[in-house]
C-alpha cells in the first residue's frame, strides 16, 4: 500500500504531495508550540499574549504553569494548586473542587466546570481578563445562584452584575462577609478602643545568642565606620548574629576568600524562614522563586518613581543590611520605590498622624506595612511579619479580619474598603458609601425571630 502514492496518477501524486505539507506543517506546529515550553528560556515571540497582571513577571517562565508541554488541563490544574492551593484552603474556599464533585451539585457543572481553575482563570488573552485574572462576565454568579432572590426575599431586584462587585460577597475568600460573622459583630463601635492593637504589635524574637561586641571579620575587609557601628547598635549583634554569620562562605574554609560581599536572601532565609517563605510568595519576591533574576523596579505595570528604575528587589530593599530601622522598613523604603495616588497621600492621611504612646511602644502607629504586611501569629504562637504583601491585598476585604478591624467596626471597614475614592486618598475622611451587609445579617435574625419557620 506504501507505494501507491509514488506510483499513482497525477492528481494522486499532488495529492501526496499535500500529505507531505501537511505533516511537515503539523510537525513545525507542535514545535512551534511545545519547544518553548521544553526549553529554559524561550524568546519572547512565543508568548500566546500578555499574561495577567498577577503573574506578568514570571510569564516567560512558561514551565511554572505548563510543567509538562504535553499535559493537558489537569497539568495546569496541578501547577495553579501547587501556588495557591494553600491560600484557597486557609481562607475556607467558599467554592472549592469538593463542592462541585459532590454527586448533589453535579447539575450546576453543567453551565459552569467550577472544578477548574481555567475555566474562570485562562492566560494570555488580555482583552477578556478583567480585575484578579477573572475571565468570566461579571454577572457569572447567575449560572448557579439564579433562585437567590426566591431563597432571601432581601436580594431581590438586585443585579447579579453586583454579587462580588459591591464589597458583599467573593467567590473565594468569604472569611469576614458570611452571615454569622456579620451578625457577631453588628453593635461594634466605629472606632474601638486601641489596647487591642498593642499585644497583637509585641515583637518577640525567637533566638537568642549571647551577644557579641567584637566584630569578626577577616582584617582585610575594608569596612566603613558606620557598618561597624550600626551593626553594633543592631538586633543581630545584640542576638549575638556576627559578621561571618552573613558574609562567610559556609562552604569555604574560613578565611578573607570565603568573604561574601553581598549575601543575598538566602542567607537571611537560614534564620527567618518565614519571612523569607512569605516574600518568595507575593510580588517583591515571586521571581526568585522562580529562580529567575530579581524583579526590578523598570519592569513593574504599577506607577513607580523613576528614579528607583534601576533597584532590584531583595531583602535589603527595605532592611538596610546592617541597620534595622523599622520607620524605614515599614513607609520610607516603600515610599522610596512606589509612587500611586495612594501612595503619595499616605503622608497626610489621618492615619499618618497617628503618634506612638511612648509607654507602649509599637502602639498606636499605622504604617503602610500596618496593612500590607500585618503581623500574624503563627500555628506554634510566634508573631511574624508577613512578607507577602499580596496575601492580603485582592480582594481587598481580606483586610477586614487582620487589620481593620483590630481598630475600627466591620461595618465601618467594609464602608471605607468599598469606596475606591477613600482608598485613592488613603483614607482621609469618611466613607462616601454604605454596604448593607451587616443591616441586612441583622433584620434576617430579627424575622427569623419572628417568623421561626420561614428560616429553618
Ligand atoms: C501563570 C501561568 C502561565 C505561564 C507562566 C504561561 N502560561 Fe501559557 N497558558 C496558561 C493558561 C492558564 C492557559 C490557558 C489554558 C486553557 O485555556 O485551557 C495557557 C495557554 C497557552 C497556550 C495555548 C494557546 C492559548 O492562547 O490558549 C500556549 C501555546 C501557551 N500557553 C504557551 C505559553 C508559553 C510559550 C509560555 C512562556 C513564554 C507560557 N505559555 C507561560 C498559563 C500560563
Ligand atoms: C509558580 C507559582 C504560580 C503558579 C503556577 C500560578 N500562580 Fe497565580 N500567582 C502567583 C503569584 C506569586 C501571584 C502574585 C501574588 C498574588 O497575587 O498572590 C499570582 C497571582 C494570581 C492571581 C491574581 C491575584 C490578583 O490579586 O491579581 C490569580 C487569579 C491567580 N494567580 C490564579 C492562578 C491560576 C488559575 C493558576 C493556574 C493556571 C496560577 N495562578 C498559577 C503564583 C503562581
Ligand atoms: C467559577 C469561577 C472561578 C473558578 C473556577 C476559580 N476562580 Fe479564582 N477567582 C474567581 C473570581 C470571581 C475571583 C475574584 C475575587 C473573588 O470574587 O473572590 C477570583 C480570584 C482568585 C484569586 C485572587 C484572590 C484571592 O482570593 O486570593 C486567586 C489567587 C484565584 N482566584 C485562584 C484560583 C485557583 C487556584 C482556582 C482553581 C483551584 C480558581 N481560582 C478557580 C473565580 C473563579
Ligand atoms: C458553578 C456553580 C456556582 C457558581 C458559578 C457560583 N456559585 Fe456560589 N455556590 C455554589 C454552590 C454549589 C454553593 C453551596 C451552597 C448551595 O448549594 O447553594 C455556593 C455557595 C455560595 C455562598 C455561600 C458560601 C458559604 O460559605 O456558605 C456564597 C456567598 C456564594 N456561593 C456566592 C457566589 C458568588 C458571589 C458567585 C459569583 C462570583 C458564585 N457564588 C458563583 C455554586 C456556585
Ligand atoms: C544580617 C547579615 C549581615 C551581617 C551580620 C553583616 N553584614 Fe555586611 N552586608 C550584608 C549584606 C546583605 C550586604 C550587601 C548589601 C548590598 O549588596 O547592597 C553587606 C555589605 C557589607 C559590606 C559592603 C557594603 C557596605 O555597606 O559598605 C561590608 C564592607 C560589610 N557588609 C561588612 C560587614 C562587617 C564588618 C560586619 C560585621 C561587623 C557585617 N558586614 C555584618 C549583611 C550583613
Ligand atoms: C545567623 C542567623 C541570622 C542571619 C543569617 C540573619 N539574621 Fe536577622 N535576626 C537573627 C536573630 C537571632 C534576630 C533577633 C534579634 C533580636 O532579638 O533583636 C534577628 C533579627 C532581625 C531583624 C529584626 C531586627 C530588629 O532590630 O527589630 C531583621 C529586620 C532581620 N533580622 C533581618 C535580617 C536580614 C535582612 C538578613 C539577611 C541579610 C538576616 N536578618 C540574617 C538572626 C539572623
Ligand atoms: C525597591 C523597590 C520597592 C520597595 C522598597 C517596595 N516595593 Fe512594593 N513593589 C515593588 C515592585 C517592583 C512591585 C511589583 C510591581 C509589578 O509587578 O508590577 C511591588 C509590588 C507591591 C505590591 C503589590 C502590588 C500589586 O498590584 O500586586 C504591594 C502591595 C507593595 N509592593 C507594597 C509595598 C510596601 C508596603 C512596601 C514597604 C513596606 C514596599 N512595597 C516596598 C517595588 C518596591
Ligand atoms: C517590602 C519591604 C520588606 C522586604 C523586601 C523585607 N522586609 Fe522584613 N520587614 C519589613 C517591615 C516593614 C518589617 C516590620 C517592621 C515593624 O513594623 O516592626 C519587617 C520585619 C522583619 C523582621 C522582624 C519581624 C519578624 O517577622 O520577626 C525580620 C526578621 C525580617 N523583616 C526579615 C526579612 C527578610 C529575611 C527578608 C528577605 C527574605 C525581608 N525581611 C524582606 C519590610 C520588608
Ligand atoms: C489603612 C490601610 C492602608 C494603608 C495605611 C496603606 N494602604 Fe496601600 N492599599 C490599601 C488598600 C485597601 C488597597 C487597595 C487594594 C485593592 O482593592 O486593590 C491598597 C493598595 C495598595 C497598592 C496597590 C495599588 C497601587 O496603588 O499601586 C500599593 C502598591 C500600596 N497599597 C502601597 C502602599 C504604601 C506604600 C503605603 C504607605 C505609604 C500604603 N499602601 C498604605 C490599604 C492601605
Ligand atoms: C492601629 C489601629 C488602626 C488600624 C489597623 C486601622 N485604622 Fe483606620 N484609623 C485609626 C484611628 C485611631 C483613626 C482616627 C484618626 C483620627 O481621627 O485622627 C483612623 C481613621 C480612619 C479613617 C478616617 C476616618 C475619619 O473620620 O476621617 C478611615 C476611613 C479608616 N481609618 C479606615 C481604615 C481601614 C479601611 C483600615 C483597614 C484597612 C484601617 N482604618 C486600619 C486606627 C486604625
Amino acid at each position: 500500500m506504501g507505494g501507491r502514492s509514488s506510483t499513482g496518477t497525477g492528481p494522486q501524486r499532488g495529492l501526496a504531495w499535500l500529505w507531505c505539507v501537511w505533516a511537515v506543517a503539523t510537525v513545525v506546529g507542535l514545535l512551534w508550540f511545545v519547544w518553548p515550553l521544553l526549553v529554559d528560556e524561550p524568546p519572547e515571540q512565543f508568548l500566546p499574549g500578555p499574561t495577567s497582571h498577577g503573574h506578568h513577571q514570571i510569564e516567560m517562565a512558561c514551565g511554572a504553569c505548563h510543567s509538562d508541554a504535553f499535559g493537558g488541563g489537569e497539568v495546569l490544574q496541578s501547577a495553579c494548586i501547587s501556588c495557591h492551593g494553600d491560600e484557597l484552603k486557609a481562607v475556607r474556599d467558599s467554592h472549592p473542587k469538593a463542592k462541585f464533585t459532590n454527586p448533589r451539585n453535579a447539575d450546576r457543572i453543567e453551565q459552569l466546570d467550577a472544578r477548574y481553575c481555567v475555566t474562570c482563570h485562562v492566560e494570555h488573552q488580555p482583552d477578556k481578563t478583567e480585575h484578579m485574572g477573572v475571565t468570566m462576565p461579571e454577572d457569572f454568579c447567575y449560572e448557579c445562584h439564579q433562585d437567590v432572590a426566591e431563597v432571601r426575599p432581601s436580594h431581590d431586584g438586585m443585579g447579579f452584575d453586583t454579587c462580588a462587585s459591591s464589597g458583599c460577597h467573593n467567590f473565594h475568600d468569604n472569611q469576614a462577609l458570611y452571615e454569622d460573622f456579620l451578625l457577631e459583630h453588628a453593635s461594634e463601635p466605629m472606632f474601638k478602643e486601641v489596647a487591642a492593637i498593642v499585644a497583637k504589635n509585641a515583637p518577640q524574637y525567637h533566638r537568642q545568642l549571647p551577644p557579641v561586641t567584637v566584630a569578626d571579620a577577616p582584617a582585610q575587609i575594608d569596612s566603613a565606620p558606620e557598618v561597624l557601628n550600626d551593626w553594633q547598635h543592631s538586633g543581630h549583634a545584640q542576638a549575638g548574629v556576627n559578621c561571618s554569620s552573613c558574609h562567610a562562605d559556609p562552604e569555604a574554609a574560613a578565611d578573607a576568600l570565603s568573604w561574601v560581599a553581598s549575601p543575598d536572601h538566602t542567607v537571611c532565609a537560614s534564620c527567618h524562614s518565614e519571612e523569607s517563605r512569605g516574600f518568595l510568595a507575593g510580588k517583591h519576591g515571586m521571581r526568585l522563586a522562580q529562580g529567575l533574576p530579581a524583579m526590578t523596579v523598570a519592569e513593574a505595570r504599577i506607577p513607580m518613581h523613576a528614579d528607583s528604575a534601576h533597584l532590584e528587589l531583595s531583602c535589603n530593599s527595605c532592611h538596610s543590611p546592617h541597620a534595622f530601622d523599622v520607620r524605614r522598613a515599614a513607609v520610607d523604603s516603600c515610599v522610596g520605590c512606589h509612587n500611586s495616588n495612594h501612595v503619595q497621600n499616605f503622608a497626610n492621611s489621618p492615619h499618618a498622624g497617628l503618634t506612638e504612646n511612648p509607654a507602649q511602644p509599637g502602639s498606636e502607629q499605622v504604617t503602610c506595612a500596618t496593612c500590607h504586611m500585618p503581623r500574624t501569629t503563627l500555628p506554634n504562637g510566634r508573631v511574624v511579619v508577613e512578607h507577602n504583601q499580596n496575601a492580603n491585598l485582592r480582594p481587598n476585604e481580606k483586610m477586614l479580619r487582620g487589620v481593620c478591624m483590630n481598630c475600627h467596626s466591620l461595618s465601618f471597614s467594609i464602608d471605607a474598603l468599598a469606596d475606591p475614592a477613600l482608598i485613592d486618598s488613603n483614607f482621609k475622611g469618611r466613607p462616601s458609601v454604605h454596604i448593607p451587609s451587616v443591616d441586612m445579617a441583622v433584620e434576617r435574625d430579627k424575622n427569623r425571630a419572628v417568623k421561626p419557620s420561614l428560616y429553618n
